[in-house]
């Protein structure tokens, strides 16, 4: 017969000795499963007279309590420890400082044209946009400049390989014949853009530059008009107390022609004139040009240089810093 005390004395030490849960379950199964000594000795009771069986019965019953006891002890120590080593290893440092990612934002160019083009939304425009390779007929026929005019080569124009009559557009006036040609007055539209001319690079020329265009075609629209328009517009941009002069020029699109400064007084107590943009009232031939009955209506433009205005509005004095991608002259804007 199976040695009761023996097989207890090895189970409970083999109760302590278990490591985990996994070794604690493999223990009770070995000594109370269904293969085990204690298994075999339950059914040996029944060749036991009654005397025998009920001593043998009261010893085993003592063997499992002790058994079930030690077990369940063991049992929790083994699962507290398993929770303790999981909080540990699944442990988050909440104090660790994030990775710094930089916050991004418009380029100085973006954000000087949106502000521009804010101004004149807040006037009643709209914003209408252009192909940046344009045929040579909007780009120039339609606004006043034949083939043989000085202004084509003035401009400098890039002309695109193996088409015929396509440059990339030198100002964003085209986009102005392109509105005129398909929308019936009144007109009121700022056309923004990038712009191209043959320049050498300088601290004041870049090949690639942007412009904002402005048109107005209505009844009984004056040069005055024009003028309040650019000095609200200045203003907006520059500051309520500047004042703004039109000085008499020349563009074949419009006629007459002026160039625009705008006012400055230094902190130095020196002030003086800064040129902003050219504007004009639309020339009666473009008017004809693009299909615009010029008995009943009149109109003027304007074209603004968005690096011009950029610089002078935030003190930046060579043009490539606009177009170099230097984060840290970037991130001053
Ligand atoms: N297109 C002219 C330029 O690029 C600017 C301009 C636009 C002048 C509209 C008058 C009217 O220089």
């Amino acid at each position: 017969m199976t040695d009761l005390d023996a097989l207890q004395r090895d189970a409970l030490a083999a109760v302590a000795a278990a490591e985990d849960l996994d070794d604690l379950e493999r223990v009770r199964v070995t000594f109370t499963g269904k293969r085990s000594e204690l298994a075999a000795a339950q059914k040996g009771m029944g060749s036991l007279d009654a005397d025998e069986r009920r001593r043998r019965g009261q010893a085993l019953n003592a063997f499992r309590q002790a058994f079930t006891s030690a077990f369940d002890e063991r049992h929790e120590q083994l699962s507290d420890a398993a929770l303790r080593a999981r909080l540990e290893a699944e442990r988050l440092d909440l104090t660790l400082p994030p990775r710094r990612v930089p916050p991004g934002r418009p380029h100085l160019l973006t954000q000087v044209e949106h502000e521009i083009l804010d101004v004149f939304i807040g006037m009643g425009y709209r914003v209408a946009e252009g192909p940046e390779a344009e045929s040579g007929t909007y780009n120039f026929d339609m606004l006043n400049i034949e083939p043989n005019h000085p202004a084509r080569q003035e401009m400098d124009t890039i002309y695109v390989d193996g088409f015929d009559d396509v440059v990339l557009r030198t100002h964003t006036s085209p986009v102005q014949a392109r509105v005129m040609t398909a929308e019936e007055p009144p007109i009121a539209v700022v056309c923004p853009g990038r712009t191209y001319r043959a320049d050498a690079v300088d601290a004041t020329h870049s090949p690639v530059f942007s412009q904002v265009e402005g048109l107005v075609i209505a009844e009984d629209v004056t040069m005055a008009d024009l003028r309040g328009t650019l000095l609200a517009f200045a203003r907006s941009l520059f500051g309520a107390d500047r004042q703004i002069r039109l000085r008499p020029s020349f563009f074949p699109f419009t006629e007459p022609s002026a160039e625009v400064d705008v006012s400055f007084e230094g902190s130095a107590g020196n002030h003086g004139w800064l040129e902003i943009l050219g504007a004009g009232m639309v020339d009666p031939n473009v008017l004809a040009a693009c299909g615009v009955d010029g008995d009943r209506f009149r109109g003027f433009a304007f074209g603004i240089g968005i690096e011009r205005v950029a610089m002078l509005r935030h003190g930046v004095h060579d043009i490539r810093e606009l177009f170099d991608a230097d984060a840290r002259f970037l991130a001053r804007f």
